[in-house]
């Protein structure tokens, strides 16, 4: 697995095990409808350790579990790409989730611990709705 640092998950997801060629986030398809802050239409990915994770209800998913989201503007044009990624020991105070934004081009717009800002809510400020639900949104995992 990569370490929780932007270019090396970014090379990950897109070369050594391409995302696209995952399942879907269980229940979801292609393009379904989002919420502000991601996009209008969205298209989930999960890989082996998160499916498995999800699908046996787990609570937490495992170490190694990556969770990628396709934003798409209202016309499905792409306009970024959001990750979840648990690495055991990264950040306990925050789930051990490492968090990164691409932009559609793959440059990194944020990575790491996305806290957010003075005014701006960030990942984990966000997604801490849900932090009894493993800190993820789109469906149950327990
Ligand atoms: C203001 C709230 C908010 C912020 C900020 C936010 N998210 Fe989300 N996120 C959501 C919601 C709500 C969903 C469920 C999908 C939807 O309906 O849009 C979601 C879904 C996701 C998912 C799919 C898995 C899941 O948790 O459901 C990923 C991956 C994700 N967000 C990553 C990120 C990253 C990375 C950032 C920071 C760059 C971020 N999010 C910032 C609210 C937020």
């Amino acid at each position: 697995m990569p370490p929780a640092e932007g270019e090396a998950v970014y090379d990950y997801i897109t070369k050594t095990n391409p995302y696209q060629s995952w399942s879907f986030y269980p229940g979801k398809d292609k393009f379904y409808k989002g919420r502000h802050p991601h996009g209008a239409l969205l298209t989930s990915y999960v890989n082996d350790v998160a499916l498995k994770g999800i699908n046996d209800k787990v609570g937490t998913l495992a170490d190694g579990a990556i969770i990628v989201k396709e934003n798409y503007m209202p016309d499905k044009k792409l306009g970024a790409v959001t990750v979840m990624y648990r690495v055991k020991g990264y950040d306990p105070d925050a789930g051990d989730w490492f968090w990164a934004k691409y932009k559609a081009d793959g440059s990194i717009a944020k990575a790491g611990k996305v806290a957010g800002c003075i005014g701006c809510i960030g990942c984990i400020g966000c997604h801490a709705a849900v932090i009894n639900n493993d800190w993820i949104f789109t469906g149950p995992v327990k």
